[in-house]
């Protein structure tokens, strides 16, 4: 038995040196050069060799969805690697499906630039534009969600779809050594294309430090997008049943904005899911939009609330709701934004009622 433990430890030791030298020999030793990178067969790029497929994209302005900064823990990154790129990274099993493996799919910030490439991106990732930005407003919203509102410079312009988002870029800063992008979604109207608002919730992370401690009114800041297939569907004249939790909200006000200023008398029904009153915010616009919006309902509810909140709302979570007042799918459809466990458990009753795939848009974060 001694002996066995003493033979792993020494094979898992072993294997471990070899998995550190091996990195240190891949940073420092090797040297690939520039290689040539290949976009959509016309487009011909010479990139630095060892570097990933995202960074060396955004060295060359090309901007794909990465909502994790790199990290290979959110799954935005993929392209499609028709030459070179090497074997795919157990990191990015995780965020691949057998079809997409099958399709050459890759998550970029994975990949490693060690040969020539040819790659396919979609065509519209070469409109996404980077834009510099002034910080016009810190606000907050409640004691963890900061509201921030962006000028973009010089008259910049940006054309959004209400429900889609931005990467914000965030410096390097005491702390925190690497600079990174982050998604957040747009709050604001696309008919305002001078401002973009955002609702930034505080996790500890580099990203919500950097706004919630360190970015002040004034400040320059980059962004790029607009980025996302979750977005108003105009061409449609169903009910419309609209769900968000926290910062989820932000979409959902876009294309309130959007429909608020177009007119639309879509009948919408708009269920906010918090914790106590203290964690609602923006009452004021919503109301706005009740009284603009002809067949807009509003549904705040609670589900941690005491007596001492005196709450005369809705209490539960969201899908408690939507249970009770949802009898079937006919001539319905919902746009979902906040945390994968809330999207998955209201889809799943969304399905129990008969909507379909089709009809469901959700924003995952
Ligand atoms: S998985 Fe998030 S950027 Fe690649």
């Amino acid at each position: 038995m001694e002996t066995i433990i003493i033979t792993t430890a020494v094979v898992t030791g072993f294997t471990g040196i070899l998995a550190i030298l091996l990195t240190l020999a891949d940073r420092t030793i090797a040297n690939y050069g520039e290689k040539k990178l290949v976009i959509n067969e016309d487009r011909e790029y010479i990139v630095k060799g060892g570097s990933t497929l995202l960074s060396a994209l955004i060295e060359e302005k090309i901007f794909i969805p990465s909502a994790c900064g790199g990290k290979g823990t959110c799954g935005y990154c993929k392209v499609k690697v028709l030459e070179g790129g090497g074997q795919v990274l157990p990191t990015e099993l995780t965020w691949l499906t057998e079809e997409e493996l099958k399709n050459s799919m890759r998550l970029s910030c994975q990949c490693k630039i060690k040969e020539d490439m040819k790659i396919y991106i979609p065509e519209e990732l070469f409109n996404v534009r980077e834009y510099e930005a002034t910080v016009e407003l810190i606000e907050d919203m409640t004691s963890v969600i900061k509201k921030v509102r962006l000028r973009l410079s010089e008259g910049a312009e940006i054309d959004f779809k209400p429900g889609q988002y931005i990467q914000l870029k965030i410096p390097a800063y005491d702390g925190n050594d690497e600079e990174d992008y982050r998604a957040y979604s747009i709050a604001s109207s696309p008919h305002d294309k001078n401002h973009i608002d955002l609702y930034i919730g505080y996790t500890g992370g580099t990203a919500t430090t950097y706004v919630h401690k360190f970015l002040k009114e004034g400040d320059k800041v980059y962004i790029n997008g607009p980025y996302g297939d979750f977005y108003y569907h105009d061409n449609r004249d169903k009910e419309m049943i609209l769900v968000a939790v926290g910062t989820g909200i932000a979409p959902i006000l876009s294309i309130l904005h959007y429909m608020a200023e177009n007119e639309i008398d879509r009948k919408a029904t708009f269920y906010f899911g918090a914790r106590t009153p203290d964690d609602l915010f923006e009452l004021d616009l919503i109301k706005y939009f009740e009284e603009k919006i002809p067949n807009f309902k509003f549904i705040p509810t609670l589900s941690r609330v005491t007596e001492e909140h005196k709450w005369t709302g809705a209490r539960g979570r969201v899908n408690v709701h939507l249970e009770k007042d949802i009898e079937n799918a006919d001539n319905k459809e919902a746009y979902l934004c906040g945390s994968p466990a809330m999207i998955d458990t209201v889809v799943e009753l969304l399905k129990k009622k008969g909507f379909t795939d089709e009809n469901i848009f959700y924003d995952k974060f």
